[in-house]
Protein backbone atom coordinates (compact mmCIF):
# COMPACT_ATOMS: atom_id res chain seq x y z
CA UNK A 1 0.00 0.00 0.00
CA UNK A 2 1.13 3.50 -1.15
CA UNK A 3 1.99 6.19 1.81
CA UNK A 4 -0.03 9.56 0.60
CA UNK A 5 0.65 12.61 2.73
CA UNK A 6 -2.07 14.16 4.52
CA UNK A 7 -1.84 16.96 1.92
CA UNK A 8 -2.73 14.19 -0.50
CA UNK A 9 -5.81 12.56 1.13
CA UNK A 10 -7.54 16.18 2.10
CA UNK A 11 -7.00 17.20 -1.89
CA UNK A 12 -9.03 13.75 -2.49
CA UNK A 13 -11.39 13.58 -0.31
CA UNK A 14 -12.07 17.16 -0.90
CA UNK A 15 -11.28 17.92 -4.14
CA UNK A 16 -11.44 21.64 -4.79
CA UNK A 17 -12.84 23.24 -7.89
CA UNK A 18 -14.29 20.43 -9.73
CA UNK A 19 -16.08 21.27 -12.73
CA UNK A 20 -16.07 23.23 -16.21
CA UNK A 21 -15.90 27.00 -16.89
CA UNK A 22 -18.51 27.41 -19.99
CA UNK A 23 -16.81 30.13 -21.53
CA UNK A 24 -12.90 29.12 -20.49
CA UNK A 25 -10.32 30.83 -22.41
CA UNK A 26 -8.21 28.17 -22.48
CA UNK A 27 -8.93 24.15 -22.09
CA UNK A 28 -5.71 21.07 -22.00
CA UNK A 29 -6.47 17.78 -21.52
CA UNK A 30 -3.73 15.18 -21.22
CA UNK A 31 -4.10 11.36 -20.65
CA UNK A 32 -6.45 9.60 -22.39
CA UNK A 33 -9.40 6.89 -20.51
CA UNK A 34 -7.63 3.95 -22.63
CA UNK A 35 -4.46 4.49 -20.68
CA UNK A 36 -6.74 4.65 -17.35
CA UNK A 37 -6.16 8.40 -16.57
CA UNK A 38 -7.62 11.56 -18.14
CA UNK A 39 -7.35 15.34 -17.27
CA UNK A 40 -9.05 17.84 -18.39
CA UNK A 41 -8.82 21.23 -16.85
CA UNK A 42 -10.15 24.57 -18.27
CA UNK A 43 -8.36 28.50 -17.58
CA UNK A 44 -10.67 31.54 -17.26
CA UNK A 45 -8.15 34.24 -17.85
CA UNK A 46 -8.33 38.28 -17.46
CA UNK A 47 -5.93 40.31 -18.02
CA UNK A 48 -2.53 38.18 -18.07
CA UNK A 49 -3.92 36.42 -14.70
CA UNK A 50 -5.82 33.24 -14.04
CA UNK A 51 -8.84 34.43 -12.02
CA UNK A 52 -10.44 30.70 -12.21
CA UNK A 53 -9.84 27.18 -12.64
CA UNK A 54 -11.59 24.25 -12.40
CA UNK A 55 -10.79 20.50 -13.23
CA UNK A 56 -12.84 17.07 -14.50
CA UNK A 57 -10.13 13.96 -14.14
CA UNK A 58 -10.88 10.25 -14.65
CA UNK A 59 -8.38 8.82 -12.57
CA UNK A 60 -6.86 7.68 -9.42
CA UNK A 61 -6.84 9.47 -5.61
CA UNK A 62 -3.69 11.00 -6.23
CA UNK A 63 -4.65 12.28 -10.23
CA UNK A 64 -7.70 14.02 -8.27
CA UNK A 65 -5.53 15.21 -5.96
CA UNK A 66 -2.79 16.60 -8.21
CA UNK A 67 -5.71 18.35 -10.17
CA UNK A 68 -7.74 19.84 -7.22
CA UNK A 69 -4.26 21.86 -5.80
CA UNK A 70 -2.72 22.41 -9.17
CA UNK A 71 -6.04 24.63 -9.19
CA UNK A 72 -5.18 25.92 -6.04
CA UNK A 73 -1.69 26.66 -7.23
CA UNK A 74 -2.58 28.77 -10.51
CA UNK A 75 -5.44 30.58 -9.76
CA UNK A 76 -4.38 34.74 -9.41
CA UNK A 77 -1.20 33.51 -11.05
CA UNK A 78 0.23 35.53 -13.94
CA UNK A 79 0.29 33.45 -17.44
CA UNK A 80 4.31 33.66 -16.97
CA UNK A 81 4.14 32.58 -13.91
CA UNK A 82 2.19 29.47 -14.16
CA UNK A 83 4.35 28.80 -17.49
CA UNK A 84 6.81 27.71 -14.86
CA UNK A 85 4.97 25.63 -13.17
CA UNK A 86 6.29 21.71 -13.00
CA UNK A 87 5.54 18.65 -12.25
CA UNK A 88 7.57 18.57 -9.33
CA UNK A 89 6.04 21.79 -8.01
CA UNK A 90 3.06 20.02 -8.17
CA UNK A 91 4.44 17.05 -5.93
CA UNK A 92 5.91 19.27 -3.55
CA UNK A 93 2.64 21.13 -2.49
CA UNK A 94 0.75 18.03 -2.57
CA UNK A 95 3.91 17.26 0.57
CA UNK A 96 5.08 14.47 -1.72
CA UNK A 97 3.81 11.60 -4.04
CA UNK A 98 4.72 7.82 -3.80
CA UNK A 99 7.18 7.28 -6.86
CA UNK A 100 4.78 5.36 -8.52
CA UNK A 101 2.13 7.69 -8.46
CA UNK A 102 3.97 10.84 -9.58
CA UNK A 103 2.82 10.52 -13.35
CA UNK A 104 -0.38 11.83 -12.26
CA UNK A 105 1.66 15.57 -11.29
CA UNK A 106 2.79 14.95 -15.05
CA UNK A 107 -0.49 14.62 -16.01
CA UNK A 108 -1.32 17.83 -14.58
CA UNK A 109 1.99 19.49 -15.68
CA UNK A 110 0.85 18.26 -19.23
CA UNK A 111 -2.59 19.25 -19.24
CA UNK A 112 -1.45 22.85 -17.85
CA UNK A 113 0.93 23.40 -20.53
CA UNK A 114 -1.97 21.88 -22.69
CA UNK A 115 -4.01 24.87 -21.57
CA UNK A 116 -1.71 27.59 -22.16
CA UNK A 117 -0.89 26.63 -25.78
CA UNK A 118 -4.90 26.67 -26.47
CA UNK A 119 -4.83 30.38 -24.65
CA UNK A 120 -5.08 33.05 -26.91
CA UNK A 121 -5.99 36.77 -25.78
CA UNK A 122 -5.51 40.08 -27.47
CA UNK A 123 -2.04 40.28 -28.87
CA UNK A 124 -0.69 36.79 -27.11
CA UNK A 125 0.37 34.07 -29.46
CA UNK A 126 0.88 30.60 -27.95
CA UNK A 127 4.94 29.72 -27.60
CA UNK A 128 5.08 27.27 -29.97
CA UNK A 129 3.82 29.45 -33.12
CA UNK A 130 6.83 31.66 -31.54
CA UNK A 131 9.19 29.43 -31.07
CA UNK A 132 11.62 27.73 -33.56
CA UNK A 133 9.53 24.64 -34.39
CA UNK A 134 10.70 21.35 -32.85
CA UNK A 135 9.32 18.47 -33.44
CA UNK A 136 8.40 15.74 -31.12
CA UNK A 137 8.51 12.14 -31.76
CA UNK A 138 6.32 9.54 -30.30
CA UNK A 139 8.36 7.06 -27.82
CA UNK A 140 5.38 4.97 -25.92
CA UNK A 141 2.95 4.15 -28.05
CA UNK A 142 0.84 2.64 -25.69
CA UNK A 143 0.68 5.57 -23.59
CA UNK A 144 1.12 8.53 -26.38
CA UNK A 145 4.35 9.93 -24.56
CA UNK A 146 6.70 11.70 -26.74
CA UNK A 147 10.42 12.33 -25.96
CA UNK A 148 9.69 16.11 -25.12
CA UNK A 149 6.95 14.79 -21.90
CA UNK A 150 9.90 12.08 -21.07
CA UNK A 151 13.24 15.05 -21.26
CA UNK A 152 10.84 17.41 -19.44
CA UNK A 153 10.38 15.04 -16.61
CA UNK A 154 14.06 14.11 -16.56
CA UNK A 155 15.05 17.78 -15.94
CA UNK A 156 12.46 18.55 -13.50
CA UNK A 157 13.04 15.84 -11.10
CA UNK A 158 16.44 14.74 -11.66
CA UNK A 159 15.19 10.43 -13.24
CA UNK A 160 17.83 8.29 -13.67
CA UNK A 161 16.44 5.23 -14.61
CA UNK A 162 14.01 3.38 -17.33
CA UNK A 163 12.00 2.39 -14.29
CA UNK A 164 11.66 6.02 -12.57
CA UNK A 165 10.55 7.23 -16.29
CA UNK A 166 7.71 5.17 -15.93
CA UNK A 167 6.70 6.48 -12.83
CA UNK A 168 6.48 9.37 -13.93
CA UNK A 169 5.40 9.63 -16.83
CA UNK A 170 3.81 5.80 -17.61
CA UNK A 171 6.33 5.18 -20.53
CA UNK A 172 7.31 1.98 -20.73
CA UNK A 173 4.97 0.62 -18.51
CA UNK A 174 3.02 -1.80 -21.18
CA UNK A 175 4.07 -3.92 -23.47
CA UNK A 176 7.82 -2.19 -22.48
CA UNK A 177 8.73 -1.81 -26.12
CA UNK A 178 9.64 1.59 -25.44
CA UNK A 179 12.82 1.04 -22.81
CA UNK A 180 15.61 0.88 -25.01
CA UNK A 181 14.55 4.96 -26.90
CA UNK A 182 13.62 5.48 -23.36
CA UNK A 183 17.21 4.38 -21.59
CA UNK A 184 18.94 6.20 -25.47
CA UNK A 185 17.05 9.57 -24.03
CA UNK A 186 18.37 9.34 -20.55
CA UNK A 187 22.29 8.86 -21.86
CA UNK A 188 21.74 11.53 -24.26
CA UNK A 189 20.38 13.89 -21.78
CA UNK A 190 23.23 13.12 -19.14
CA UNK A 191 26.49 12.91 -21.55
CA UNK A 192 24.76 16.42 -22.98
CA UNK A 193 23.60 15.68 -26.37
CA UNK A 194 20.10 17.11 -25.28
CA UNK A 195 20.70 20.49 -24.04
CA UNK A 196 18.59 23.15 -22.98
CA UNK A 197 18.20 24.76 -25.78
CA UNK A 198 20.64 28.38 -25.24
CA UNK A 199 20.32 31.21 -27.36
CA UNK A 200 23.30 31.60 -29.49
CA UNK A 201 25.82 34.36 -29.50
CA UNK A 202 25.29 36.98 -31.95
CA UNK A 203 27.58 39.51 -33.47
CA UNK A 204 25.77 43.12 -33.53
CA UNK A 205 24.92 43.08 -37.49
CA UNK A 206 23.49 39.66 -36.79
CA UNK A 207 21.68 40.24 -33.35
CA UNK A 208 20.10 43.42 -35.39
CA UNK A 209 19.49 41.35 -38.27
CA UNK A 210 17.54 39.10 -36.28
CA UNK A 211 15.61 41.25 -34.08
CA UNK A 212 14.37 42.50 -37.63
CA UNK A 213 13.37 39.23 -38.82
CA UNK A 214 11.47 38.35 -35.98
CA UNK A 215 9.55 41.30 -36.01
CA UNK A 216 8.74 41.16 -39.47
CA UNK A 217 7.76 37.35 -40.00
CA UNK A 218 6.62 36.81 -36.30
CA UNK A 219 5.39 39.29 -34.50
CA UNK A 220 4.40 41.72 -37.28
CA UNK A 221 2.09 39.39 -38.49
CA UNK A 222 0.13 38.83 -35.72
CA UNK A 223 -0.35 42.45 -35.40
CA UNK A 224 -1.38 43.26 -38.54
CA UNK A 225 -4.65 40.75 -38.20
CA UNK A 226 -5.83 42.92 -35.44
CA UNK A 227 -5.30 46.02 -37.44
CA UNK A 228 -2.09 47.02 -35.80
CA UNK A 229 1.36 46.84 -36.76
CA UNK A 230 4.60 47.46 -34.83
CA UNK A 231 8.02 49.39 -36.03
CA UNK A 232 11.85 48.76 -34.95
CA UNK A 233 13.05 52.27 -34.13
CA UNK A 234 15.92 51.60 -32.72
CA UNK A 235 18.45 48.93 -30.94
CA UNK A 236 20.43 49.71 -27.78
CA UNK A 237 22.74 46.65 -26.17
CA UNK A 238 19.79 44.55 -25.17
CA UNK A 239 17.28 47.33 -25.23
CA UNK A 240 14.97 47.25 -28.40
CA UNK A 241 12.72 50.57 -29.12
CA UNK A 242 9.61 49.96 -31.00
CA UNK A 243 7.05 52.21 -32.24
CA UNK A 244 3.28 50.36 -32.25
CA UNK A 245 0.74 51.28 -35.14
CA UNK A 246 -2.46 51.31 -35.99
CA UNK A 247 -5.08 49.63 -33.69
CA UNK A 248 -2.16 49.22 -31.29
CA UNK A 249 -1.10 52.44 -30.72
CA UNK A 250 -2.93 54.09 -27.91
CA UNK A 251 -4.55 50.64 -27.35
CA UNK A 252 -5.45 50.26 -23.45
CA UNK A 253 -3.72 46.93 -24.03
CA UNK A 254 -0.67 47.61 -25.59
CA UNK A 255 1.56 47.11 -22.65
CA UNK A 256 0.28 43.35 -22.20
CA UNK A 257 1.03 43.31 -26.05
CA UNK A 258 4.40 44.50 -25.60
CA UNK A 259 5.52 42.49 -22.71
CA UNK A 260 3.43 39.31 -22.92
CA UNK A 261 3.56 39.12 -26.76
CA UNK A 262 6.78 41.27 -28.50
CA UNK A 263 9.27 41.27 -25.15
CA UNK A 264 8.59 37.52 -24.78
CA UNK A 265 8.65 36.08 -28.67
CA UNK A 266 11.93 38.65 -28.53
CA UNK A 267 13.18 37.09 -25.42
CA UNK A 268 12.58 33.55 -26.22
CA UNK A 269 14.47 33.77 -29.54
CA UNK A 270 17.30 35.96 -27.95
CA UNK A 271 17.56 35.60 -24.29
CA UNK A 272 16.17 36.92 -20.88
CA UNK A 273 17.75 40.33 -21.10
CA UNK A 274 16.22 41.64 -23.84
CA UNK A 275 14.25 44.65 -23.10
CA UNK A 276 11.62 46.11 -25.19
CA UNK A 277 10.69 49.96 -24.83
CA UNK A 278 7.54 51.68 -26.82
CA UNK A 279 8.51 54.80 -28.68
CA UNK A 280 5.32 57.18 -28.50
S1 LIG B 1 5.38 1.23 -26.34
FE1 LIG B 1 5.81 1.92 -24.34
S2 LIG B 1 4.98 0.44 -23.07
FE2 LIG B 1 4.41 -0.20 -25.04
Amino acid sequence: MWDYSEKVMDHYRHPRNVGTIEDADAVGTAGSLVCGDQLKIYLKIDNNIVTDAKFQTFGCGSAVASSSILTEMIIGKTIEEVRKITNKDIADQLDGLPPEKMHCSVMGYEALEDALKDYRADGYVPLEEVQNETKEKMICTCFQVTDKVIIDAIKANGLKTVEEVTNYTKAGGACGRCKGEIQKIIDNYYSGTVEEEKPKELTPTQFILKVNNLIETQISPELVKDGGDIELVDIKDKDIYVKLKGMCSGCKNSTMTLKVFVESTLQKALGDDIRVIEVK
